[in-house]
């Protein structure tokens, strides 16, 4: 009898992606590859990853490079990715694997590394060592969902889908298999107009054939945060601007950006009418824009003529807030 999984397998050789950092037929013969691959590929979509993939693989060809280089030197290469401290992590994680002269192989030594979760570490032991590991993101979530028909919303049932995709999980080449159930979530069984007819697994689908197909998985949507701030463009006589570097934990630090917070910093800033939204994983931040004339570097700032304001490595945020300040 031919398996679930002999079926996607034959569905992928024929229809699945090339994609810059994958091989097709087993293991990547270069584990340094997936790292990238799959650190970018943590919060950003396939199309806008694969142009900062290959711009920082010519830059950075080999996981000594990467960890030889400066910290800086990676935040330009990532600049536009968002979520910075993937990039931070990336780096520490080259630098560790550097330091102890061989790629970790086991579960317990990927986890070891930073920036590192369950999914990726499924995902890096699969991809670039064809270990048994089972890939579960969101859209093998749906697919486990749909082909089971279950209807209860995720997060309820997490377990019971982590055991059925587990079951699926082809063992005789899990890296094809998890390249492969990728591909069938993000090209066939996809959350609007899902292609059915072209699906390998159509006649196993006990969803197929139901009108609301599209209604699961059934999410519980839980609102955004609203959070406000304030941003401020502070020049001098000279007409330059002053940034600076974010140093404190968390979120964007080590990019450069224009004062902000979310309380008001300068009573005698004036304000405009401009303002930024910008939407985080699980907030919306709202900056309004203030300017203010001070000969005084503020904040450990520094004063940077506007046309040099682009060399200095700055979030999606901050560009927004150049774009309409400037
Ligand atoms: N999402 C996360 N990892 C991926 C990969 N290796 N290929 C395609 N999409 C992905």
């Amino acid at each position: 009898m031919v398996t679930l999984a002999q079926k996607l397998l034959k569905w992928y050789a024929k229809n699945g992606r090339d994609l810059p950092w994958r091989v097709k037929g087993g293991a990547h013969p270069n584990p340094y590859a997936v790292l990238v691959s799959e650190f970018m590929l943590q919060q950003t979509t396939v199309k806008t990853v694969i142009p900062y993939f290959e711009r920082f693989m010519q830059r950075f060809p080999t996981i000594e490079s990467l960890a030889a280089a400066s910290l800086e030197e990676v935040y330009q290469y990532w600049q536009g990715l968002g979520y910075y401290t993937r990039a931070k992590s990336l780096h520490t994680t080259a630098q560790l694997i550097v330091k102890q002269g061989y790629f970790p192989k086991t579960r317990a030594e990927v986890l070891k590394l930073k920036g590192i979760g369950s999914y990726t570490a499924s995902s890096i032991l699969a991809l670039a060592f064809n270990q048994p590991e089972t890939v579960i993101d969101g859209n093998v979530m749906r697919i486990i969902c749909r082909l089971n028909a279950f209807t209860s919303p995720l997060d309820e049932i997490q377990d019971l889908i982590r055991e059925k995709a587990e079951a699926l999980t082809d063992t005789t080449c899990p890296a094809d298999y998890a390249s492969a159930i990728m591909d069938l979530g993000a090209m066939v069984c996809t959350p609007k107009n899902p292609q059915c007819l072209l699906c390998p697994w159509q006649s196993d689908c006990l969803s197929r054939k139901r009108k609301d197909l599209e209604s699961i998985p059934q999410r519980k949507k839980l609102p955004k945060k609203e959070k406000v701030g304030y941003v401020y463009l502070i020049q001098n006589k000279q007409g330059e601007i002053l940034i600076r570097l974010r140093t404190e934990k968390g979120l964007l630090s080590g990019l450069y950006e224009f004062p902000w917070s979310e309380e008001k910093l300068f009573s005698q800033a004036k304000e405009t009418n401009k303002q930024v939204l910008h939407v985080f994983t699980h907030f919306k931040l709202t900056l309004h824009l203030y300017t203010l004339a001070s000969e005084h570097a503020t904040m450990n700032g520094v004063f940077v003529p506007i046309e040099k304001l682009s060399d200095y490595p700055m979030s999606t945020l901050m560009k927004k807030v150049m774009k309409i300040a400037l």
